[in-house]
């Protein structure tokens, strides 16, 4: 298969630290890879030597199919980088700043500033367009950011932690035009500490810790990895969270907890304990205002990967192998 970018085997050594220790990430063209892991497991590590910025000591990447450590300039003419942290130069007002690094790309000048105001606008920057970015909020900055990304018009984008800081309409914002990218076929890479955004944006997703890929799917292969479903219910009348709690332990065959207030949950093994549930739940007379069977959250799972002494770590580590 083709890939849009591949890296494979990536090791890299920063003195006696090992960042990363054999790292395979690879994404079909139009698709969004998420990268997880916690801090220090060597996400922005993997993105630097995609990008070129930095050379692996062992492995290779390679982007649009150009060796990213024999071939940087092909690769740099095609990809787009955000960084965790922002790259753009206080001192400049957010024009100055995309129309230079348009001009760092041979972009005419006349094109670098109408391709400079159309991203102001897009990233709701037109107002403070002219001012510096030392005036802007960290949110602006974030956008601004994002917008220099996008001025050489990159089929890869490598966008490392792009919403932190944001607010939820902004991230929203986001979330909205990484689908229009992809829509049109380019492809992304996306680090992010935010479990549901890599859930809502991945179409894959590759786990790091300790610099190894300890596990790849999508959202659901890895829910399904960590297993286990549970049953979610709360009862309209809090008066009779007792014989709710004496159904779902009775069904589950074990102690049902309690999530939050009002609301009893279960872990189950199938669909059919939820089914025994709802029965139970009709012949009872209990009404309810919320009842759900859900696969565990991103977050779950992602808890349990990087915990290795969890049993749910154990599981994965069987059918990753
Ligand atoms: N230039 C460097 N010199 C020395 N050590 C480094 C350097 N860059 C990264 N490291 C180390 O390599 C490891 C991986 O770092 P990396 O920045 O890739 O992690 P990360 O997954 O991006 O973490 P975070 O979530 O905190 O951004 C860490 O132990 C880090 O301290
Ligand atoms: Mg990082």
């Amino acid at each position: 298969m083709d890939y849009a970018f591949q890296a494979e085997g990536l090791v890299k050594r920063f003195g006696s630290t090992t960042a990363l220790d054999g790292v395979d990430l690879a994404a079909r063209p139009g698709s969004v890879l998420g990268v997880l892991g916690p801090n220090g497991a060597g996400k922005t590590t993997s993105v630097r030597i995609l990008a070129t910025l930095l050379r692996p000591d062992a492995g290779r990447a390679v982007v649009g199919g150009f060796d990213a450590v024999h071939k940087p300039h092909e690769v740099r003419r095609r990809i787009g980088l955000t960084g965790q942290y922002a790259s753009v130069d206080e001192d400049l007002t957010g024009t100055q700043n995309l129309v230079l690094i348009g001009q760092l790309l041979d972009l005419p000048k006349r094109e670098a500033r109408h391709r400079a105001h159309e991203l102001l606008h897009q990233f709701d920057l037109a107002e403070a367009a002219g001012r510096p970015v030392r005036t802007y909020s960290g949110g602006m900055r974030r956008r601004l950011d994002l917008a220099a990304s996008l001025v050489g018009r990159p089929n890869v984008i490598f966008l490392d932690e792009p919403t932190t800081g944001l607010d939820p309409v902004k991230r929203d914002d986001v979330w909205h035009m990484i689908r229009g990218l992809t829509a049109e076929g380019v492809t992304v890479l996306l680090t992010t500490q935010y479990l549901e955004e890599a859930d809502a944006l991945a179409d894959e997703i590759s786990v790091i810790d300790h610099g190894r890929v300890i596990a790849h799917g999508t959202s659901s292969d890895l829910k399904r990895v960590v297993g286990g479903q549970t049953v979610v219910v709360r009862p309209t009348d809090a008066g009779r969270m007792d014989e709710v709690r004496a159904i779902l332990s009775a069904v589950a065959g074990r102690a049902a907890e309690r999530p939050g207030p009002g609301v009893l949950s279960v872990p189950v093994d199938g669909d059919a304990a939820f089914t025994a549930v709802v029965r139970r739940l009709d012949d009872a007379g209990i009404g309810v205002t919320e009842l759900a069977l859900r696969l565990p959250s991103l977050d779950e799972v992602f808890f349990a990967l990087t915990h290795p002494s969890s049993q749910a770590a154990k599981a994965a580590e069987k059918v990753l192998a």
